[in-house]
């Protein structure tokens, strides 16, 4: 029996893809193992969205190349490289990876991996051939409900990739380059899909996509111009699907990650504060609130519209928790663009925030624009968001002291608050009686920065009493 290992690296979207491949190895009758050792096949899904993630791939690759050619074991062992980094960038890789990679697959080849891993197990590589490419051109394949899916994330969450690809023009991202052009599932696949979920006992559905708010959008027959915001009375594709979804019987969230602000709608406000099941947080990056910088990053939106729908959704759905993303750093990005932006986190108060340092990409327009920013510059204006935003978290936190809040358990004495999705946010720390995968009810007793504590008085949060007995 063939055994294959994955190392599935980036983001949740390539969870995903991973899910898939390991699926239908699985129904090709592939046994699928932990360790790289065991492997006849070793494939790492790579990410490249910026350069620190390339060269994570690129690392863990020669980790495996090396590894296997100190094991007389793994003498025949293959290597495959999948994901982001081989959709873009096979072409150079093949022959800067000659040795080390026995083939490069994209993103539409994760549902034909199986035959892939028998096509190269069957006939060894002359020393002078190329890696071969299975890689058709720019990706267009998406995936339906009853796609062959493994999934690797804990029992009580998943995630659903309501769309693939993306149609926004942002200067500074190679994305669309690598995932090509959106297109969206259908509402019923996405429900048909969500209701198994639940049927297993899943208890958070993240729908996750490029942009989720585009969800649908691109069968209209009239395509949305991006440079003007949808009708916004209207009701799209996302608003049905998120009614549906709330519909489904059963007690568990569901979670609307990655939505672009130029498509909201006073629609999907009133949707999300009308569907219980629907977790009161968005995630919805900025990037920048300057005029100056908000159009050379080409996020087809405006300082004075982000500014009215950040009211318009803390209006429409009281207790919302908004999740963001800036940029600092951007190239011709000044000390007022700066305090404009510190300005705009300190009026808004966001309960999450998330800030990167520009990272000049390879292929992206803004990698050639004028004005590039000195590293040292990035870092201080890194440093001065992320003071801000230390503060603003405490004070964020602390509102919660004294409420009693829902929240789903993840491990021993951790567990995540509505506000919370997984991997990203804070964590909410509790007895670790509350048991594991199922929602409970807490009442928060104080806090630490990012983080709430559900805890008897004078109680330190379990893991780290492990953590210190570990010392
Ligand atoms: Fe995700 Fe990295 Fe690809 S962030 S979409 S795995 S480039």
């Amino acid at each position: 029996m063939i055994k294959v290992s994955l190392i599935s690296l980036g983001c949740a979207k390539n969870l995903v893809d991973s899910e898939i491949m390991i699926g239908h190895l699985h129904a090709a009758g592939m046994t699928v193992v932990p360790e790289a050792d065991q492997a006849d096949v070793v494939i790492v899904n790579t990410c490249s969205f910026i350069d620190s993630s390339k060269e994570e791939s690129i690392g863990h690759i020669l980790e495996v190349h090396q590894d296997r050619g100190m094991k007389k074991r793994r003498q025949h062992q293959k290597l495959i490289v999948a994901g982001c980094m081989s959709q873009r960038f096979s072409k150079d890789l093949k022959s800067e990876l000659h040795d080390e990679v026995d083939a490069f697959i994209g993103l539409d080849q994760v549902t034909k991996v199986a035959p892939i891993i028998r096509e190269i197990l069957a006939k060894d590589r002359a020393a002078d051939d190329a890696p071969p490419v299975f890689i058709e051109g720019r990706s267009t394949y998406i995936p339906d409900y009853d796609t062959p899916r493994f999934r690797l994330t804990p029992r009580h969450f998943a995630y659903i990739k309501i769309a693939e690809g993306c149609n926004h023009p942002c200067t500074f991202c190679i994305i669309p380059q690598i995932r090509g052009r959106h297109r969206s599932r259908t509402v019923e696949s996405v429900v048909a899909e969500a209701r198994q979920l639940v049927r297993e006992g899943v208890k958070e559905i993240n729908l996750i996509s490029q942009d989720t708010t585009f969800f649908g959008m691109d069968t209209w027959d009239q395509r949305p111009n991006p440079r003007t915001p949808v009708d916004s009375s209207r009701g799209t594709a996302l608003t049905t699907l998120l009614r549906q979804l709330n519909a489904i019987e059963g007690d568990f969230w569901i979670r609307l990650l990655y939505t672009h602000p130029a498509h909201w709608s006073d629609e999907l406000i009133r949707t999300i504060a009308e569907c219980p099941k629907v977790a009161r947080y968005i995630d919805i990056p900025l990037q920048h609130i300057s005029d100056h910088m908000l159009g050379l990053m080409q996020r087809e939106t405006s300082s004075a519209y982000i500014r009215d729908l950040m009211q318009r959704i803390r209006a429409g759905i009281p207790g919302i928790a908004i999740r963001t993303t800036f940029i600092v750093g951007f190239p011709g990005e000044t000390e007022a663009d700066v305090d404009e932006l510190c300005d705009f986190i300190r009026e808004t108060k966001f309960e999450r925030l998330g800030v990167f340092r520009y990272s000049q990409e390879e292929g992206t327009r803004a990698a050639k624009m004028d004005g590039q920013i000195p590293k040292k510059t990035k870092e201080a204006r890194w440093h001065r968001v992320m003071k801000l935003q230390k503060e603003i978290a405490a004070q964020v936190s602390a509102t919660f002291t004294g409420r009693t809040i829902k929240v789903l358990v993840e491990e021993p004495g951790v567990a995540r608050g509505e506000a919370d999705a997984p991997d990203i946010d804070g964590r909410v720390y509790l007895p670790i009686t509350v048991p594991i995968g199922e929602f409970a009810h807490v009442r928060i007793t104080g806090h630490e920065d990012y983080d709430l504590l559900a805890l008897p008085a004078g109680d330190a949060p379990a893991t780290r009493k492990v953590a210190k007995q570990a010392q």
